[in-house]
């Protein structure tokens, strides 16, 4: 199979880029063909702005969206843009490594996401009626394909447990885009010695064993009966109004 992973820490010796490695190496082991984007390699060119449109008439107001869209369907995004675009229509799985910066991905990543998930692309995306609303969480261009996160935390495991002070970091780390699988978080992260880089490492060889079989999350399909179009809010069918937070967008598991 084919995996690209999409790294963003400015440090090659980071824990962040240690466990990127440690996952390509592993399933280059595996025989799975990897392509890397390192992005501050790279240097991936982070705000959205109006060089991104190159077509764009000048004067024209920039409603972005639209502009995204133009651009896609006619071929006209920047070249950086679209190469990201084609990794991602070659690749069957998608790992972003990030370290969490400010309960969050690093600010070149978000623009990497920002840029790249352009609209017609990543959202816009098929029928919107009063059965369907669009092609999106589990749907749409990228459907069928998988989706793992593997971040660095400084906090400790209990501060993102589920009454921990940070939140629960399943619900900071939703992302409900392909279809996900459960994240790597390697805790207290700016702690580790090196016995827990191997063990880090060693921890993420084995799920990378398993990348292409592991069950993943079980989010709920938009456009399945769940919800209610256009309110887009949960039936009370599918879960009871006093029922709210992230982890009512996933199906109970099955008895
Ligand atoms: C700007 C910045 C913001 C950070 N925000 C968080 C945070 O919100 N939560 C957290 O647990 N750690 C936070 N940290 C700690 C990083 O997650 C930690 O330094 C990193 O995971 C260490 O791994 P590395 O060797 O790959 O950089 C932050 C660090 C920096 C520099």
């Amino acid at each position: 199979m084919k995996v690209l992973i999409v790294s963003a820490h400015p440090e090659q010796a980071s824990l962040t880029n240690s466990l990127r490695n440690a996952a390509a190496s592993q399933l280059q082991a595996d025989e799975h063909e990897v392509r890397i984007t390192d992005l501050y390699e790279i240097g991936w060119k982070c705000a959205v702005d109006r060089a991104d449109f190159p077509t764009l008439p000048h004067g024209e107001r920039l409603r972005v969206p639209a502009a995204s869209g133009e651009a896609f369907s006619t071929g006209s995004l920047t070249e950086d843009v679209s190469s990201q675009q084609a990794d991602l229509l070659w690749a069957d799985a998608l790992i972003l490594a990030f370290p969490m910066w400010w309960f969050s991905m690093p600010a070149i990543l978000k623009g990497w996401i920002d840029r790249v998930y352009s609209y017609g692309f990543a959202y816009g995306v098929g029928e919107h009626s009063d059965v369907r609303w669009g092609d999106r969480y589990g749907e749409g261009r990228l459907e069928g394909k998988r989706a793992m996160l593997i971040v660095t935390a400084g906090g400790w495991e209990s501060h993102y447990g589920p009454r921990g002070i940070n939140g629960p970091i399943d619900d900071l780390l939703f992302d409900p885009g392909y279809q996900v699988l459960p994240p790597v978080v390697v805790y207290q992260s700016d702690r580790v010695d090196d016995d827990g880089f191997a063990a880090a490492e060693a921890r993420l060889r084995t799920t990378m064993a398993s990348l292409f079989s592991v069950t993943p999350i079980p989010f709920r399909r938009q456009n399945d009966g769940d919800y209610t179009i256009p309110a887009m809010e949960l039936t009370a069918e599918a879960v009871p109004p006093e029922v709210v937070g992230f982890g009512a967008h996933q199906s109970p598991p099955k008895q």
